[in-house]
């Protein structure tokens, strides 16, 4: 058995006024009936070492489990000879089911296989998207993952390929929802499984679904790949209810935190204390709706914008994403299909053209948005354009062309 350390630094992290992560290591040191006691006394014991010398004592290695090349995130200690139970600590990433929904049944069943081949700690959910299994030998590794994908759950991405996707809970459970989020997120990574599970490209790729402009999984700033619901019809008002609000609120409430944040100040009080809303001038940022839900919601004409490249810092600054398509139905099967090729001709252009270690963001600033449009067949739009209200240049050669090309693609959006 291992023995128990003394951990006076640690202990000092139990008393402040939040629960602590020592607290659920001790826990689970504790807990001497089960196999990863000894694992996590020795890791207590190394971490109180870290604290004490300021060092960090882990260092990465190759462990991997049969048939993949990617998921698992090595650990081993380089004091093992001092706390030796705990000379491996590897990581499975798993990935969530979309929508992150799981019964109590599922979640049971993930605990008792991490107890029996891990050290009982999970994370639900690294920021990376996956369920982190954190603590195993690479004997363990593998037995876990045996038993994980038994029911039904695959490892996620690391290094160079595609990573883990998350889509939020959207349709599922929220009114805002404007796409099947969950059928996007399974289709898409579905079809790049091999790209994440064999990392082959010059760098990470990340595809996020968010079902409206509040991007509840962060899409449009962390994602290469970003899909968000939006609509195009005219947004719903209930009068009676935005009314109602007024009343209980007082104008000045409603005015101060709604009508005078709209970012485009689309929104205006009639004197009756009815709603005006310029749809036009609307850009879909959700701020009305989800100060006013009751009165307000999103149109019928539902859809998704898609916005490529967001960051964080690499060879160039933080990148948030740029609308390449700014408007797409996703109701059919075939328009569900277009999407996955979408996605498709965009790894298959990054894995191309994009320079080793760069994200997509940065290739398409290195060669120029038109030439990444060009190359995976978009047309340009000036929906894409950055900040279409602060930009006061407009090129104006050829314009009568340019505006039967627009005009004529307007006629044949409206045919369909
Ligand atoms: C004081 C103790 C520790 C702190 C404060 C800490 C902090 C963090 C944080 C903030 C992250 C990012 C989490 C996220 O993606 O949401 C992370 C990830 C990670 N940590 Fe730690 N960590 C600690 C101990 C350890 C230990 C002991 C190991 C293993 C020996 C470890 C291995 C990892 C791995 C493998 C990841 C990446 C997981 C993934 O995204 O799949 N960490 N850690
Ligand atoms: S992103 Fe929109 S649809 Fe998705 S959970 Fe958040 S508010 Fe709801
Ligand atoms: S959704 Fe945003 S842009 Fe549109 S009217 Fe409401 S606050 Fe203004």
């Amino acid at each position: 058995m291992a023995l128990k350390h003394q951990t006076p630094m640690l202990d000092q992290l139990e008393s402040g006024p939040w629960p602590s992560f020592v607290t659920g290591l001790k826990r689970l040191a504790e807990s001497e009936d089960k196999p990863y006691a000894d694992m996590m006394q020795d890791l207590l014991g190394q971490l109180e070492y870290s604290y004490t010398t300021r060092k960090g004592f882990w260092k990465g290695g190759t462990v991997g489990v049969r048939g993949y090349g990617a998921g698992i995130i090595p650990r081993f200690s380089e004091v093992a000879s001092k706390f030796p139970e705990s000379s491996e600590f590897h990581t499975l990433r798993v990935q969530p089911p979309a929508g992150m929904h799981y019964d109590t049944d599922t979640l049971r069943k993930m605990c008792d296989i991490w107890e029996e081949h891990g050290s009982g700690l999970i994370a639900f959910h690294g920021q990376s998207g996956d369920i982190m299994f954190q603590g195993s030998t690479t004997e363990g590794t593998q037995a876990a993952f045996d038993a994980l994908n038994e029911i039904g759950f695959d490892l996620g991405g690391a290094g160079a390929g595609v990573r883990t996707s998350m889509s939020c809970v959207g349709g599922a459970r929220c009114e805002q929802s404007c796409y099947n989020e969950q059928k996007a997120h399974r289709m898409i990574i579905n079809s790049t499984l091999d790209d994440m599970h064999r990392p082959s490209l010059p760098y990470k790729f990340k595809f996020k679904f968010s079902g409206c402009a509040n991007d509840c999984v962060n899409a449009s700033h962390r994602s290469d790949f970003a899909v968000l619901g939006t609509w195009r019809d005219d947004m719903k008002v209930d009068q009676e209810a935005f009314k109602q609000y007024v009343a209980e609120r007082g104008r000045k409430e409603i005015n101060d935190q709604v009508i005078n944040m709209c970012p485009t100040r689309a929104l205006s009080m009639n004197d009756d204390d009815t709603l005006d809303v310029d749809n036009k001038s609307c850009v879909r940022c959700m701020h009305c709706i989800n100060v006013l839900t009751k009165a307000l919601s999103p149109g019928d004409d539902k859809g998704v914008t898609i916005l490529l490249g967001g960051k964080r810092t690499l060879k160039i600054g933080d990148l948030m994403g740029s609308v390449i398509v700014p408007f797409k139905k996703l109701d059919t099967e075939e328009d569900f299909e277009e999407l996955v090729e979408l996605a498709e001709s965009c790894i298959e252009f990054f894995a191309e053209n994009a320079l080793e270690h760069e994200r997509i963001g940065e290739m398409v600033e290195r060669i120029g948005l038109i030439n990444f449009l060009d190359g995976v067949g978009l047309e340009v739009d000036p929906n894409m354009v950055t900040h279409p209200r602060t930009s006061s240049y407009v090129r104006t050669d050829d314009w009568d062309e340019e505006v039967a090309k627009w005009e004529a693609r307007k006629g044949a959006v409206a045919a369909e």
